[in-house]
């Protein structure tokens, strides 16, 4: 079952509105679920270096012998690269070990930048109390800047940002010679992020919700009494609830999972809610966030770049 759902981004190039996943997909999985997801029709797929998977990924886009031109591969450039010198090695890493010759989306990963440890890969250099710590010489303009010079190169078509806030991403927008093509943030019934939808809307910057799914996050999104209630009404199961509300607002979808099954049903493309039913779902008031500094890292909130 192909997909023919696609969003067109200001450049003009397409991104399937629904995208694989990858993060906490183990090594010996990941290869599988790219392959998998390929037969089924996927065509968007989001990587990151810090996953520490890309090379399996690559691998299963080696083994589909996909077609370059007809899919969409985002990958992210981790906090520990954000010094200007590093960017462009770290992409051609990444490049390296997806097996391709560019992307079609780079992604700053994080408004944040560590201090890296030289003696292992994507690890950040830890203060006394285990956590990262921060490097104050990097800057968001720095860092961006040498995302645009990737474009120039050709190592990517398109540039973005993720877990950035409004008022960080009208900060990029005011000195970027490139316009982010992308925000990629946490977004789900629980977080539903209507501030940065709206900004990126009227900017003709396309959104991606990741952790469309809520995650493994508690409470779980996918057990919440509306989501159960729409996907008992409408005889889908509650991931594909969430889903279709997600495109459904506008924004493309990267459900992560290294099940067959799961792969299929994720990726279902005659459904759509009705009015009624999107309602229901933009009604819900639960919030909960699984991705946050201060979960991941210990990190205060202000520890991003806010200036
Ligand atoms: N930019 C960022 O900072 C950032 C942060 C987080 C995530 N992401 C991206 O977004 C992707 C998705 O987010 P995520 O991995 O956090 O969470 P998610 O896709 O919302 O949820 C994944 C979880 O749901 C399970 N699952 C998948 N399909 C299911 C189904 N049909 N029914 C029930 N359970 C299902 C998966 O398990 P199984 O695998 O066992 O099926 C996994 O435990 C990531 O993989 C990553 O590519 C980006």
């Amino acid at each position: 079952m192909a997909s023919h759902r696609a969003f067109t981004l200001y450049t003009g190039a397409r991104m399937p509105a629904v995208g694989l996943g990858t993060w906490r997909s183990e090594p010996h999985q990941v290869e599988n679920a790219v392959k998998t997801a390929y037969d089924l029709g996927y065509r968007h797929f989001d990587c990151a270096m810090v996953y520490e998977n890309e090379d399996e990924v690559g691998e299963g886009f080696t083994q589909c012998h996909l077609a370059r031109d007809k899919v969409f591969i985002t990958s992210k450039l981790w906090n520990t690269e954000h010094q200007p010198d590093r960017v462009a090695e770290a992409c051609d890493t990444t490049l390296k070990a997806l097996k391709c010759q560019y992307l079609d989306l780079y992604l700053m990963h994080w408004p944040l930048a560590f201090v890296k440890d030289p003696s292992k890969p994507v690890t950040s250099a830890k203060d006394a109390n285990g956590h990262p710590v921060l490097d104050s010489k990097a800057t968001l303009a720095g860092t961006w800047k040498a995302m645009e010079k990737l474009v120039e190169q050709g190592k990517t078509r398109h540039i973005g940002v993720c877990n950035f806030t409004v008022s960080q991403l009208k900060q990029l927008l005011s000195s970027s010679k490139i316009k982010p093509a992308v925000v990629q943030n946490e977004i789900h019934p629980y977080c539903p992020n209507e501030e940065m939808i709206e900004f990126c809307d009227h900017h003709g910057i396309h959104v991606t919700a990741y952790s469309p799914l809520g995650s493994m996050g508690e409470p779980r999104v996918r057990d919440d009494p509306v989501v159960q209630e729409v996907a008992k009404s409408t005889g889908r199961t509650p991931a594909q609830v969430l889903l279709a509300w997600g495109v459904q607002r506008g924004t493309s979808v990267i459900p992560k999972s290294v099940h067959a099954e799961r792969l299929k049903e994720n990726f279902d493309d005659t459904f759509m809610l009705s009015q009624a039913d999107m309602d229901k779902m933009s009604s819900i008031s639960t919030r909960a966030r699984f991705c946050d500094v201060r979960d991941l890292w210990g990190l205060p909130k202000n520890a991003l770049f806010d200036n």
